[in-house]
């Protein structure tokens, strides 16, 4: 049974510092994949209030979406398209201050305005990325890249 998430204030660093225990303890002993991405969805949703946070998870040559919390989202995104395909053909965390300036974004809500997309990799394949949108720009920075990075570790796949 899981306890009601403990939301926090302070600066991002201590609301990271508080919540990534609380994703690790939802995660604990429960093996099922999409309970696991909805609650670590819900949780980030809950504490920083962003427009959209979910999951893709590759499935043959496409993104497919996943467990997510926010306004209907594409359901298909491939390789190499938007930050979504980019962060999968790169393996690597992407940080977009102002997505009208990121060359093919695909714009799920006009009221995105900046976003990170964060692979999941095992190894050494990135199996799935962690998407989050915000409606204002310049929202994510490194200390977002850290924690999240962290928090995709945790997922047991
Ligand atoms: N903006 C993403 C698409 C996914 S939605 O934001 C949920 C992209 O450019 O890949």
């Amino acid at each position: 049974m899981a306890e009601d998430l403990m939301i926090s204030s302070g600066t991002k660093t201590e609301q990271y510092q508080t919540l990534l225990p609380q994703i690790k303890a939802l995660m604990e002993g429960e093996p099922d994949l999409i309970a696991n991405l909805a609650n670590i969805t819900g949780a980030l949703k809950e504490q920083f209030g962003w427009l959209w946070v979910g999951f893709y998870i590759v499935k043959q040559e496409d993104l497919v979406l996943a467990p997510f919390q926010g306004p209907v989202a594409c359901t298909r995104i491939p390789k190499g398209k938007g930050v979504c395909g980019s962060s999968w053909e790169s393996a690597s965390t992407i940080i977009v201050p102002d997505v009208e300036k990121f060359p093919g974004h695909i714009a799920c809500s006009s009221l995105s305005k900046s976003e990170i997309v964060i692979p999941v990799i095992r190894n050494n394949i990135v199996i799935a990325i962690l998407d989050i949108d915000s409606t204002a720009l310049n929202t994510f920075d490194t200390t977002d890249q850290f924690y999240l990075e962290k928090i995709v570790e945790m997922i047991t796949w």
